[in-house]
């Protein structure tokens, strides 16, 4: 199959849909991958490496278009992009068309089978190529956190680990899922005393037998939160409930109660966020102050670091794409339900239930296809 991947264009996007080494990988199976120059070179990649990697350089986003069978990216296709796919080709990549009506109409125009990283499942349940994202924006949110503490960039000017004689921040973080999980051990290692929330039973007992000397846990409630709410130095959010908008679990008014300077790190702002006051920033203007609280609501968290973003999510994907390549998208899902669940679009059918509800389209059951 020949493999191609274009760089990416969204406005901040680092980030590269795959790596030499997965370029390697898919060339030792057989396939011809095909990279638009430079591609890689906001994660630190050169040409060079594509083509140790025995990969192919190609001079423009169009060629790569026309030539590949299956196209591998990061962010969904943006407008231009979308023109230049076509009938049988295979795109995968991360799509969240559920708001996004315009890239739905057109991916299916295309005629192209999509299959969306964002819905592919594993066995337990979890969404194996959202969770390395997430990942690193839960280990990014104390370090994001401690730097927005520094009095210079407004915050209290409180260390997160404290020194000999001096107790250390006191970081609050409410969810303990992906996010909060890795949030809390990144916050508990630099020092800071580090409490956990979360809603689901199983999650508190996970965390408690995992991690019980390194942070502490409790349940989720407004009662415990306004209690937690004044000792905090720093707060992340990182509430999730699937399909739905972030619960807004601090409002307003509570900023009062908080310490002038406490920093709020609202992870969950992709859903909207958490925090009543929390309205999305970028990474060149990331922090914002709302009575005396200060903001960090970056909506892409990893392009802050995306060559370890980049390595991250091309360790999750690697399988998938080369099942992809190797077998075809309808072996490849017929074998593999978790795949199957990643398929969105095909052949100008919506094939992905919840994404049908949200944008009123019919759609098709994917099993049907397969079958
Ligand atoms: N800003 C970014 O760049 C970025 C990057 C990655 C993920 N995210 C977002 O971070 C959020 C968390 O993602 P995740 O992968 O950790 O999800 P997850 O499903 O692994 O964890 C969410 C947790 O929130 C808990 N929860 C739900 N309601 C709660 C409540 N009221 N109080 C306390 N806990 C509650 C759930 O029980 C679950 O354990 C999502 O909104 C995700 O989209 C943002």
């Amino acid at each position: 199959m020949k493999i191609g991947c274009p760089k990416e264009i969204k406005p901040q996007e680092f980030r590269v849909g795959m790596t030499p080494n997965a370029a390697m990988e898919a060339v030792a199976h057989g396939h011809t991958v095909l990279i638009e120059t430079g591609a890689g070179v906001g994660a630190g990649f050169a040409d060079a490496d594509y083509v140790a990697a025995g990969a192919t350089i190609i001079a423009t986003a169009a060629d790569v278009f026309a030539q590949a069978d299956m196209i591998v990216k990061v962010k969904e296709p943006q407008a231009g992009e979308r023109k230049m796919l076509r009938e049988g080709q295979l795109l995968f990549t991360y799509l969240h068309l559920a708001p996004d009506p315009d890239q739905t109409r057109d991916l299916l125009a295309s005629g192209c089978t999509a299959i969306a990283y964002e819905t592919v499942t594993d066995r337990s349940g979890g969404l194996p190529l959202l969770a390395p994202m997430s990942e690193v924006a839960g280990r990014l949110a104390p370090q994001v956190g401690a730097w927005t503490l520094q009095k210079a960039n407004g915050g209290r000017g409180v260390l997160m680990g404290g020194v000999p004689g001096v107790g250390p921040a006191r970081a609050l973080v409410i969810g303990g899922g992906v996010v909060g999980t890795h949030a809390a051990k990144i916050a508990a290692g630099m020092g800071a005393d580090v409490t956990v929330l979360d809603r689901s039973l199983p999650r508190l007992r996970y965390l408690d037998d995992v991690f019980g000397g390194q942070f502490k846990t409790g349940y989720s409630s407004a009662g415990l939160l306004a209690e937690l709410l004044p000792q905090a130095d720093m707060v992340v959010g990182a509430v999730l409930i699937p399909g739905a908008a972030a619960p807004k679990l601090i409002s307003r008014a509570q900023l009062g109660m908080m310490k002038p300077g406490a920093v709020l790190v609202d992870v969950a702002i992709d859903q909207g966020g958490c925090f009543e006051t929390s309205r999305a920033t970028t990474h060149q203007d990331p922090i914002y102050e709302v009575d005396g609280i200060m903001h960090y609501c970056v909506a892409n968290m990893p392009g802050a670091v995306a060559r370890t973003s980049t390595l991250a999510l091309g360790n999750a994907t690697m399988p998938f794409m080369l099942a992809l390549a190797d077998k075809g998208w309808k072996r490849a899902c017929a074998e593999d339900a978790h795949l199957l669940a990643g398929m969105n679009v095909h052949a100008g059918q919506l094939t992905y239930a919840a994404v049908g509800e949200a944008l009123g389209i019919a759609t098709v059951d994917p099993k049907t296809l397969v079958a």
